[in-house]
């Protein structure tokens, strides 16, 4: 399944580039699928969705059947908060937390993971 991501400092595009996945990267919000697609998001703020995420999955929320999330384990209760919102607000599964731009061991158990849900 296609991987839609937004990456503000290069973290997720970092996942993305090493799991070589189709994608589609998600710049303004205003962004259409017409598929169905795994969404990977940073988070922002204090465990704040970042705008253009929100607004992209506002229009496409029918396709989005699970979520990624990238994050950082400082922000405590917090970390990845914009993949637990999404993933409750949608009732999809949270398919991981990744710290940052994660280990090469959290990629290969993401791409297991994905290869389950093909
Ligand atoms: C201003 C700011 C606020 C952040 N807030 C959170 C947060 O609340 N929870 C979290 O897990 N990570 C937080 N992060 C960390 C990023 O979500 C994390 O580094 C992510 O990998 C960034 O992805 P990107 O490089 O693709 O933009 C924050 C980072 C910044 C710069």
């Amino acid at each position: 399944m296609k991987i839609v991501y937004a990456s503000r400092t290069g973290n997720c595009e970092s996942i993305i580039n090493r799991l070589g996945i189709d994608n589609l990267m998600i710049q303004t919000g205003e962004e259409t699928v017409k598929e169905d697609v795994i969404l990977l998001t940073y988070t922002d703020g204090y465990g704040l969705v970042p705008t253009e995420v929100e607004e992209f999955v506002e229009k496409n929320k029918k396709y989005i059947k699970g979520v990624i999330g990238s994050g950082d384990t400082s922000f405590g209760e917090a970390y990845c908060g914009a993949a637990v919102t999404i993933s409750e607000q949608l009732n999809i599964p949270l398919i991981m937390k990744i710290e940052n731009t994660g280990t090469d061991e959290d990629i290969e158990n993401l791409k297991k993971k994905l290869e389950e849900i093909k």
